[in-house]
């Protein structure tokens, strides 16, 4: 992948607001889509998020009210959730420290005090910090996923235009511990989609990075 084949699909990407519904993401192009979310970096390495894509078009078509009216709910080729884990608890941190052990075929001795540092930083602090830092985590994951999505010219729209607990009823995610945080559509732009046409609005480089020398 040159530099200019970068460059070409970060200029390329916009939020797509009208998809065309009749175009579907191939096997092989949702596959890397989701190993982008899969692989994506979290603190610690311990994944406090959950990906639900949504294929059942009736569920589609009830979240849509809840989602501003937003077409892209019911459009898109793929429609993904992403939740956030609402608190952190010593089971999570062993079930991740078990699959450590058993992908690298480490002795559940040697992560003991990378258990303790995770039990210490994360089970004991305040709950609401923990919600705040989960839900960053899953926009880390949204972040892989629209730039995969623009590498391999698949449209997506990142949303938070939607009722979170209205989400969470719907699809039967309340006393889970799991929440809905923020959503993506992907799929392809519909032609009529004037979006497409406008210039990005961004400030200019150097009012937004700066170089501490
Ligand atoms: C976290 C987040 C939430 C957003 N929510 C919505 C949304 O609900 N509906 C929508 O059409 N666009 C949504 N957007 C798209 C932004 O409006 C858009 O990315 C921004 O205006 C920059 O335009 P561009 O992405 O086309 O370059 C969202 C973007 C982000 C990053």
């Amino acid at each position: 992948m040159t530099h200019a084949k970068i460059q070409e699909a970060l200029e390329w990407r916009y939020a797509t607001k009208k998809f065309d519904s009749t175009k579907k993401i191939s096997a092989q192009d949702w596959k890397t889509l989701t190993d982008s979310l899969t692989l994506a970096p979290s603190s610690y390495g311990i994944q406090p998020w959950k990906f639900l894509v949504i294929e059942n078009p009736a569920v589609r078509e009830q979240l849509k009210p809840v989602s501003w009216g937003q077409t892209q709910v019911t459009d898109a080729s793929h429609y993904v959730v992403f939740l956030y884990k609402e608190t952190m608890d010593e089971a999570f941190v062993q079930k991740y420290i078990n699959r450590i052990a058993e992908v690298r075929g480490a002795p559940l001795e040697a992560l003991d005090g990378y258990k303790e540092m995770m039990v210490n930083n994360l089970v004991k602090a305040p709950e609401e910090k923990i919600r705040v830092w989960s839900q960053r985590q899953a926009y880390i994951a949204m972040g892989f996923l629209l730039e995969t999505a623009a590498l391999l010219k698949i449209d997506a729209t990142p949303m938070e235009g939607f009722d979170p607990a209205a989400y969470d009823k719907i699809l039967g995610l309340e006393g889970t511990g799991w929440k809905s945080v923020a959503t993506v559509a992907l799929g392809y732009r519909h032609s009529e989609d004037s979006y497409q046409n406008l210039k990005k609005v961004r400030f200019a480089d150097e009012a937004l990075i700066e170089y501490v020398k």
